[in-house]
């Protein structure tokens, strides 16, 4: 697939498969700081779903595992009618920071997509993660004309609420029973 000559070294990009799952997690303990076994257990498994079109990536820089890339292609959801990729997680080792191996990545998810004929990449950022958002930015990512919004289901005024409507409820069936 994609080459990326940087130093000299080459980065080349290719399918991520099931059997990168352990260089996955391994290289996100690195930049996270924890395992997170789980949740790329689960993750692989729904990007790699056989059924689905796979669009996950890994990089290699010098035979090294540099990078990878975790997407999938959503038809139709959200009331979409066209399909879109969802980019999950984007990694570089650290000792391969500032490589180009981010860049190769896209580049490569980019080329594949246009392949598809799928126009759009869509993710979500926690606001936190300023210097991934720095990046994307620089990926030409742009806040998408849609809002994600999210409630609290142990949520105070909810539980407050349903408990005045239990209450009239209750005091109507006594009135009507009264
Ligand atoms: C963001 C990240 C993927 C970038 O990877 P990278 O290999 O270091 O980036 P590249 O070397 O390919 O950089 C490509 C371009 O983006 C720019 N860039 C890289 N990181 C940037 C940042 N944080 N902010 C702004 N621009 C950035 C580079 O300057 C370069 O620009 P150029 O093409 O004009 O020269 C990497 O830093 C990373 O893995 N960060 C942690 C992400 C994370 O928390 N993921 C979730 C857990 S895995």
């Amino acid at each position: 697939m994609g080459t990326n000559p940087n130093e000299g070294v080459k980065t080349v990009v290719r399918r991520l498969t099931p059997a990168d799952l352990e260089r996955v997690i391994l290289l996100d303990a690195k930049v996270t700081g924890r395992r997170r076994d789980g949740y790329f257990e689960a993750k692989l498994k729904e990007n790699m779903a056989k059924a689905g079109i796979q669009v996950s990536l890994a990089a290699e820089t010098g035979g090294i595992f540099s990078g990878f890339l975790l997407a999938k292609v959503w038809y139709g959801e959200f009331g979409t009618t066209e399909p879109v990729a969802v980019l999950d997680t984007i990694g570089a080792h650290p000792d391969f920071r500032g490589r180009g191996v981010g860049a190769a990545l896209f580049e490569q998810l980019r080329t594949n997509l246009r392949g598809l004929g799928i126009a759009h990449i869509r993710t979500e950022v926690s606001w936190d993660a300023q210097s991934l958002m720095a990046f994307l930015h620089h990926e030409r990512f742009r806040p998408a004309p849609r809002i994600c919004l999210e409630a609290d289901v142990e949520d105070p005024v909810l539980i407050e609420r349903a408990a005045r409507r239990a209450e009239a409820e209750e005091a109507s069936e006594q009135a009507m029973s009264g």
